[in-house]
């Protein structure tokens, strides 16, 4: 079998595996606020679908948008998801002999979007306590030439979750600056930071901040997402986009009446999945070997070691799946480091979370045993 309909055939079971506990993919999983699910419904009943939406959105939407990242001059483009939105960008961006700077580990779609654009993508890596697990204004300074186009920054790191301070984000900004590259500035996570800083304010010209609606809003099934930059940017963008025919406009509903009435119910999440990290950080230092190295994460997820009671990850991953638990190993982030560790999604039900707490001692002992699958994702 290919290997798309292989990946296929394994998400699809997972999708249609009733009861899943999706702990893998850091989406949301919490029932949303009542406005946004009749929204949803008022956009199907009146049949709005039958049109397409303005093809960058719809300008609540877009002015939403820019509120919430407290980016007032920013132009916005809404995009089909992040990753949309970032397969558009680094097809504009990169170009072939040029670099691609980011770091190990990073998320892996836009490495893949760099390559195939002729980019050299250089990792810079940052899976290390002794530099807070995060790049170094140092590394960064010393690894970017007149010759790097693009620096590529997720921030919060997705699986680290640490997030960089405004001094660092200033930092990172003169570096661009200082090579001319554009930087972008993956913003997936921001929200569940105590404190995320946009590098839109420092470096306007050449920042381009890409948001998502899948983790906080939990909206991960219905694409949305967008790009902010400046307004040239923007007009480059919006060219030649993979679709100029306006996203999907119940989401956008969604988006729209979660964006209104989110300082009501997210202060609520964000609570709720610190809650369900300090019980995941508990259960997994009880257990020899296992360690939590970022805590708290700035992002709805948790990094576990393995490494140290000799498991692999992916054993532990495969083991949960008996169980009917989602988690994620740490190859599908970084093959240099991906053998040290699972990840854990948490804007999930505390029963799930604490499902995985109570099963840990259990899997852990049944990893030992287990035949690794050969195809994970
Ligand atoms: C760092 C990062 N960027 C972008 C995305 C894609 O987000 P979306 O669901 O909005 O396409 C993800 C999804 O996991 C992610 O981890």
């Amino acid at each position: 079998m290919r290997k798309f309909e292989t990946r296929n055939a394994y998400f699809d079971k997972l999708c249609n595996t009733p009861g899943l506990m999706w702990l893998g993919q850091n989406t949301n999983h919490f029932d949303p606020h009542p406005s946004v699910r009749e929204a949803v419904i008022e956009a199907l009943d009146g049949g709005e679908y039958h049109a397409y939406a303005p093809p960058v959105g719809f300008e609540e939407l877009r002015a939403l948008v820019k509120e919430d990242m407290g980016l007032p001059d920013a132009s916005v483009l809404v995009t089909d998801g992040a990753v949309e939105a970032l397969y558009n960008v680094c097809s504009n961006i990169c170009a072939p002999g040029t670099d691609f700077v980011t770091t190990d580990p990073s998320w892996a779609w836009p490495m893949h979007f760099a390559r195939k654009a002729g980019a050299n993508v250089i990792e810079l890596p940052i899976y290390d306590a002794a530099q807070g697990y995060k790049l170094t204004v140092e590394q960064l300074r010393a690894a970017v030439t007149p010759n790097t186009r693009v620096i590529y920054l997720v921030d919060p790191n997705n699986p680290l979750g640490t997030c960089h301070t405004e001094d660092e984000i200033r930092a990172i900004a003169d570096i661009a600056r200082s090579v001319g590259a554009y930087l972008i500035h993956d913003a997936t996570y921001c929200h569940f930071a105590d404190s995320f800083t946009p590098a839109l304010r420092f470096y306007p010209e050449k920042t381009i901040v890409t948001y998502s609606f899948s983790k906080w809003l939990g909206l991960a099934g219905m694409r949305l997402g967008a790009v902010l930059a400046s307004a040239d940017i923007i007009e480059m963008l919006a060219t030649a986009p993979p679709n100029n025919l306006g996203s999907n406009v119940l989401s956008q509903r969604a988006a729209i009446a979660g964006l209104r009435t989110k300082g009501d119910w997210f202060p609520e999440i964000f609570r709720r999945q610190r809650r369900n990290q300090a019980e995941v950080a508990r259960a997994a230092s009880a257990i020899a070997g296992f360690s939590v190295p970022v805590y708290p994460s700035q992002a709805n997820l948790l990094i576990v070691e393995t490494v140290e009671a000799g498991l692999r990850p992916e054993a532990l991953v495969a083991a949960y799946q008996e169980k009917g638990v989602m988690i994620r190993q740490g190859a599908y982030h970084t093959k240099r480091f991906g053998d040290r560790f699972v990840k854990v999604s948490l804007t999930v039900p505390e029963a799930w979370a604490d499902r995985f707490c109570e099963l840990l001692p259990s899997m852990a002992e049944r990893a030992r045993k287990i035949d690794v699958p050969a195809d994970f994702f």
